[in-house]
C-alpha cells in the first residue's frame, strides 16, 4: 500500500511517499512503514532574518514548491508522474493545526489530485504527524501500547496516552509557550540565531564538552551542565502534567540584564537554559509513564531533534522504568516532514479513515 503524504503546516514544503504492509489483518503496534522518499523545502533561509515565520511570505513559497516538491518525491520513489493515480493508493495532508495560509496550499494540492487521480483523501493532525514518525521502519525500537508519548515543537507541548492505532489522548499540555517557541526565544534574545533550537543546542554542546573535558566538576542544581547560572524548572513539582515555559524565559531575559559580561559566556547560559527544559520535559514524561503504566515511552515533534533530550529521556527511562521501552524518531523525521505525515495516513486508511475531498477543511487549531 502506497501513501503520498502532503505536509505544508508551517516553513517546509514536505513530500513523501511510504509503503506499508498490505491490509492482511488488524493492524498491530509492531508494524511500521518504509520511506521510499521524503523531500523537505524549508524556508528557514528566508525567514531567518526575521527572526520567525512570516505566514504571508511562507504561502507564498509553499504555491512555488508544491508541486516540484511532490514531482521529486514520486520520482525518488521510483513512480512516473503518469503512473501515479495507479500507484498511490491514498493521499495524506496535514489539515491542522498551523498557519492557516500555509495549511491551504497543502489542502487544496491534495484535494486536486485525490480529484483528478481517483484515490482516498486522508486528514492528518499535525501532531498525530509526529507521533506517527516514531512507526517509520528506520526508528529505533518497537511501540507497546499503552504509550506515553512527549511531543514538543514550536507549536505545541503536550504529553499523550496512546492506547492504540488513532486512539490518543491528551494527558497535559502548555499553559504558555511550547519548549520549542522557548528555544527560539532564548537564541533570539543571545543573537545566536533561528531557529533556536539547534542553535542553544551547539552553544550547550560546546560548554558541556569543555566542562567534561576539564576535571573541575562542580554539581550544581542542574546535574548534567555545570553552569553557576541557576534559571528555575517551571512546574516541575507541580501533581499535573501541565507545562509553563514563558517564566522560564522571563527568568533568562532577567540573568541577562543583570550580567554585563554574558556575551562571554554564551555557551554556559544555553547549556543552562537547554538543562532547564530538559529536566522538566524529562521529569513530567517520567511521571505520566509511571501514571498511565506505559509500555513505551515515545518522543516525537521538533524538539525530540535535541541530542540532550534523547539521550537523558531515554537514560531516565532506562533507569527508572525498567520494563518500559524507549522510542524516539529518527532525526531526519523529528522537525516537520512529510513522511510522518503519510505513515499516520497508513494507519488511517487500515481503520477506513478517509475524507471526501469536498469535505476536508483547513482547522488552524485543530484538536487532537
Ligand atoms: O516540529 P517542528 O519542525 O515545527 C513545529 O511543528 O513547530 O519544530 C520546530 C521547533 C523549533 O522551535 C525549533 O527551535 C525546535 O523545534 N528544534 C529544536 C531542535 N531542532 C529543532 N529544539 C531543540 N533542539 C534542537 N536540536
Ligand atoms: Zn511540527
Amino acid at each position: 500500500m502506497l501513501i503520498l503524504g502532503i505536509e505544508t503546516s508551517c516553513d517546509e514544503t514536505a513530500a513523501s511517499v511510504v509503503v506499508g504492509p498490505d491490509f492482511v489483518r488488524a493492524a498491530t503496534s509492531k508494524e511500521k512503514v518504509t520511506v521510499l522518499s521524503n523531500v523537505v523545502s524549508s524556508q528557514i533561509e528566508i525567514h531567518k532574518k526575521y527572526g520567525g515565520v512570516v505566514p504571508e511570505v511562507a504561502a507564498r513559497e509553499h504555491v512555488l514548491n508544491i508541486l516540484p516538491v511532490i514531482n521529486e518525491a514520486l520520482a525518488k520513489a521510483g513512480i512516473d508522474k503518469e503512473d501515479a493515480p495507479k500507484k498511490i493508493d491514498a493521499i495524506a495532508v496535514t489539515s491542522g493545526p498551523g498557519l492557516v495560509t500555509s495549511l491551504i496550499v497543502g489542502i487544496e494540492t491534495a484535494k486536486t489530485l485525490a480529484f483528478a487521480w481517483k484515490v482516498p483523501l486522508i486528514s492528518v493532525n499535525h501532531i498525530e504527524g509526529h507521533i506517527y514518525a516514531n512507526f517509520i521502519r528506520d526508528t529505533k525500537g518497537e511501540v507497546k501500547f499503552p504509550a506515553v508519548v512527549m511531543t514538543v515543537s514550536g507549536g505545541h507541548n503536550m504529553l499523550l496516552s496512546m492506547t492504540a492505532h488513532g486512539k490518543i489522548k491528551m494527558i497535559g499540555e502548555t499553559l504558555d509557550d511550547a519548549a520549542g517557541e522557548a528555544f527560539d526565544k532564548a537564541a533570539q534574545m543571545l543573537g545566536i540565531g533561528y531557529p533556536g533550537g539547534p542553535a542553544i543546542e551547539s552553544f550547550a554542546s560546546q560548554w558541556n564538552n569543555q566542562v567534561t573535558n576539564s576535571n573541575f566538576q562542580i554539581y550544581s542544581k542542574s546535574k548534567v551542565t555545570n553552569a553557576k547560572i541557576d534559571l528555575p524548572r517551571p512546574m516541575i513539582n507541580s501533581k499535573d502534567f501541565k507545562f509553563s515555559f514563558s517564566g522560564l524565559k522571563t527568568a533568562f531575559l532577567y540573568k541577562l540584564k543583570k550580567d554585563a559580561g554574558w556575551k562571554k559566556r554564551i555557551p554556559e547560559y544555553a547549556a543552562e537554559f537547554q538543562q532547564a527544559v530538559v529536566d522538566v520535559l524529562v521529569s513530567k514524561t517520567i511521571k505520566a509513564a509511571e501514571k498511565y503504566k506505559a509500555k513505551t515511552v515515545m518522543l516525537s515533534g521538533g524538539v525530540s531533534a535535541n541530542k540532550e533530550l534523547r539521550l537523558q529521556l531515554e537514560r531516565a527511562v532506562r533507569e527508572k522504568l525498567v520494563k518500559t521501552e524507549f522510542v524516539m524518531p529518527d532525526l531526519k523525521y523529528t522537525t516537520d516532514n512529510a513522511a510522518m505525515v503519510a505513515a499516520a495516513g497508513y494507519f488511517k486508511a487500515r481503520a477506513k479513515k478517509f475524507t471526501q475531498w469536498q469535505k476536508i477543511k483547513v482547522d488552524a487549531n485543530l484538536e487532537l
